[in-house]
């Protein structure tokens, strides 16, 4: 079996990170010098290497361009008080692209390979972690098929990237959230729970029609019913309802979400009962008509912890109140922050740390 204890590095010869003005990031604008890039033929990953990020050449007949195997995931690194950088839960990540990987029939990622991989790519482009509260480098892995044929088929030729990008906050103010009822985003039995790239090509135009309408984002719902939520376009969804943490059980149709795990856990740390349940859309009416519907937030890795302001159910705007700094969702926010920064005990092993020589 192929192991893969060390990754090669060709250098870029011109850095562009003097041209990146860390106090306007943009997410997702600027990618960093350099990228992971290993590829997949004859059943095994071969030859990984870190080289200058840049255009690739590929056929246009590649099979994931036409039958869409293609899966991403999205996490963090942070610059933490001791100069070196902390990538958090990299081996959650590493499990949950080997399960989309497994439901697009696409071959998994050596758990060496990954990790290994990833930690060389930071060592090397280290000096693009931003620095400032709020800010962190955004790594985005992906995989797809690269096989150059149009039968419909599994493709037996992927490559595996892993870029990275310094991003500052994702949303800049709390969101207006509309509870979609028409369209869907994912059913039980589908690829909702994986994170391939279909699942955010069809929810384009469901979300730019909420921007229209003047909405940040959709609520979407259960396939089956239109009645329960599911999870917030590119997060999962958490409350605060009658004094607990309230987020939607997982079902095959919900991202496992990693930020929505680590707050799970960090709210027993911090003593607030939790319960992962369905929440239908009539329980968010009662709460809000009771006074006991007190929080509501998204939670993700480019989001990681969003405040929702307005709840549109029905065609009739709910306010929440503003979460103010003993709020949960500020607290638990904070409370990440510091662990991932090193301010904190990291006490559940969330952070890979990199050595910054
Ligand atoms: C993430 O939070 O990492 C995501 O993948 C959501 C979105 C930016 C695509």
């Amino acid at each position: 079996m192929t192991t893969f204890a060390s990754i090669p590095v060709k250098k870029t010869s011109q850095s562009r990170l003097s041209d990146i003005d860390f106090t306007k990031l943009e997410f997702g604008k600027y990618i960093a010098d350099h990228m992971l890039v290993a590829d997949y033929k004859n059943g095994q990953w071969h030859a990984p290497e870190i080289v200058p990020y840049g255009d690739l050449k590929m056929s246009p007949a590649i099979l994931s361009l036409h039958y869409g195997q293609a899966v991403f995931e999205g996490m963090k690194a942070y610059k933490m008080k001791d100069g070196n950088v902390s990538i958090f839960r990299i081996h959650k990540h590493h499990e949950r692209l080997n399960k989309s990987l497994a439901r697009m029939c696409m071959p998994e990622v050596p758990h060496d390979l990954f990790v290994q991989g990833l930690t060389t790519l930071i060592e090397t482009d280290h000096d693009w972690v931003p620095r400032t509260e709020g800010s962190s480098l955004y790594i985005r892995p992906l995989v797809f098929a690269s096989e150059a044929r149009l039968g419909v088929k599994v493709s037996d030729e992927y490559k595996f990237i892993i870029m990275t990008s310094p991003v500052g906050p994702y949303y800049s103010k709390p969101l207006r959230v509309k509870v979609e009822e028409h369209y869907v985003r994912a059913a039980e039995g589908g690829t909702g729970f994986a994170k391939c790239a279909g699942n955010y090509g069809g929810a384009f135009l469901p979300t730019q029609q909420a921007r229209e309408q003047g909405f940040d984002q959709v609520l979407w719902t259960d396939a089956k019913e239109h009645h329960y939520i599911d999870e917030a376009g590119t997060m999962n969804v958490m409350f605060v309802l009658d004094g607990k943490l309230i987020t939607p059980k997982l079902t095959s149709a919900i991202l496992d979400g990693i930020t929505r795990d680590s707050i799970i856990t960090l709210s027993h740390d911090l003593g607030l009962p939790m319960e992962e349940r369905r929440v239908s859309i009539s329980d968010l009416a009662e709460g809000f008509n009771n006074g006991k519907l007190t929080e509501a937030f998204g939670a993700g890795t480019a989001a990681v912890v969003a405040p929702i302001a307005t709840i549109n159910i029905h065609g009739k705007d709910y306010q929440l109140p503003q979460a103010g700094a003993t709020s949960f969702q500020q607290q638990v926010k904070q409370k990440l922050h510091n662990i991932r920064i090193g301010a904190e005990a990291d006490e559940h092993q969330w952070n890979h740390i990199v050595q910054i020589v």
